[in-house]
């Protein structure tokens, strides 16, 4: 091999999982994804993997009696719908990746963090791999933070931003986008499965030798996938997806990993002139707009993370045009709405096979948690009868094929959250236990709904 250049090793990576494989397939042979294999291009020489200059350096080991197991302090952002779903706020030293479709709000969302957190004498460093500097500074016209002393950056390669970033002594660091990032160690384009791991890894060990809080954004895919999600969600320490369910300016943060506070937390924001706003109540924010007195309106309590939200199912039924009815659903899967339908069918006798059904949950919100059936239930019985259900009522449980109710987790927290929102009643499972909260009305199964409902 005497006088031969080394050839740049070359191997395929799933987009998905993050498999290796050697040569180039079809599908992935470890999640058995198709066309997620994209070519990654492997350094030449083991030691130019990492510039010497953020080699972590000696580390001794250390007994574990001597270490001290302080609660990592927190720096707030005062965005509070923000600092929830972080825990409590940012930790310093930690990576957090958040992603989100493109136009969601990533790029606006940290850069009002920037700049309270630089209000709050962090040093931030605001790094724009995707805009213009015109670009980032007429976003920052638009909020209500003053972002005036936010150090920005046009930069893509990450041994520059690093630079940067420790010549600064920037508490904070964001780095908008991770795709548009690269290592000029690494042969690929920005973006390849190769450069984000590579850029995020780089990131992650400045982070933890210098004690900065780095926050990197992550565009999702169509198939809702970051690039190489699950390579980089094991190297970063907090992973929020920012999303909307339905073309409103409700915008949900998700932690779906925090090694600093728990995973499931969502902030609820609202996409403003100025920027995003937090909901501080978002049950009121989602039952905004409600006529009770329509036939077809009916309220449940979900679990967001931990909090319990309020939110509206609605429901039209109406006589059939043609042979086979429609069935339309938006925030509710289409499975679901037709065991319920069947299920009601069978049970009441009520003749959804002559009907066109229209369900709908207001605000954006997706009913993933079974217990919202007993309301999907109620609702389509009240548009059906064409009669309102009571205005003070909340409906709470999971129906199953045979038309029982079953009980809901953590139901206390559920029905408080009702009574302070105004409602007195709670339909229940009989099965469940609760105490406090609205009064709860007792059913074993849908024709005990009905019955109550009648009378
Ligand atoms: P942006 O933060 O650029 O999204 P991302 O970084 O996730 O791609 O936000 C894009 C959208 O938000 C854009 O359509 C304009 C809108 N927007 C507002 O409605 N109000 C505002 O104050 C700002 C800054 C943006
Ligand atoms: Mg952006």
């Amino acid at each position: 091999m005497v006088g031969m250049a080394p050839k740049a090793r070359t191997s395929y990576r799933c987009t998905d999982c993050g498999f290796e494989h050697p040569k180039w397939a079809g599908r992935c042979d470890s999640c058995g994804e198709w066309n997620t294999l994209v070519e990654e291009f492997l350094p030449t020489k083991k030691t130019s993997r990492r510039a010497a200059s953020y080699d972590p350096g000696q580390v001794a080991p250390v007994r574990m009696a001597e270490l001290v197991a302080e609660s990592a302090p927190r720096i707030k952002t005062g965005l509070t719908e923000f600092d929830h779903v972080l825990g409590g706020g940012v930790v310093p030293g930690s990576v957090t990746i958040v992603g989100g479709e493109p136009g969601i709000g990533k790029s606006t969302l940290l850069l009002q963090c920037a700049a309270r957190l630089q209000a709050g004498k962090e040093k931030v460093l605001y790094v724009s791999g995707e805009e213009s500097l015109e670009q980032t500074r007429m976003r920052a016209d638009r909020l209500e933070e003053d972002a005036a002393d936010v150090m920005v950056l046009p930069e893509v390669r990450v041994e520059a931003i690093l630079g940067q970033a420790e010549e600064l002594g920037a508490k904070v660091l964001v780095v908008d986008s991770i795709q548009t990032t690269f290592s000029e160690e690494l042969e690929g384009a920005p973006g390849n499965v190769g450069q984000v791991r590579e850029c995020a890894g780089l990131l992650m060990m400045y982070a933890k030798r210098s004690g900065t809080a780095v926050f990197l954004i992550g565009h999702v895919t169509r198939g809702g996938v970051i690039a190489g999600p699950k390579t980089l969600e094991h190297v970063v320490d907090t992973v929020l997806y920012f999303e909307d369910e339905t073309a409103n300016d409700f915008r949900i943060l998700r932690a779906v990993k925090n090694r600093f506070g728990s995973v499931d937390e969502v902030g609820i924001f609202e996409m403003t002139s100025k920027g995003l706003a937090p909901v501080s109540n978002p049950s009121a924010a989602f039952l905004a707009g409600r006529n009770a007195d329509t036939a077809g309106s009916a309220v449940t309590v979900l679990l967001e993370g931990t909090r319990p939200v309020l939110v509206e199912v609605q429901a039209l039924s109406s006589r059939s045009a043609y042979g086979t009815p429609q069935r339309v659903s938006t925030g509710l899967d289409n499975r679901r709405l037709a065991v319920l339908l069947a299920v009601l069918e069978r049970r009441a006798g009520l003749p959804f096979a002559e009907l066109d059904v229209f369900v709908n949950v207001t605000g954006g919100v997706r009913l993933i948690e079974p217990v919202s059936d007993l309301a999907v239930v109620a609702a389509l019985w009240s548009s059906v009868r064409n009669s309102p259900l009571p205005e003070d009522a909340v409906f709470v449980g999971e129906v199953g094929l045979g038309g029982e109710v079953r009980p809901a987790g953590s139901l206390e927290r559920r029905l408080l959250e009702a009574e302070r929102q105004g409602f007195s009643r709670a339909f229940v499972s009989r099965g469940a236990n609760s105490g406090a909260g609205a009064k709860s009305v007792r059913i074993a199964n849908v024709g005990d709904l009905l019955r109550e409902l009648s009378s």
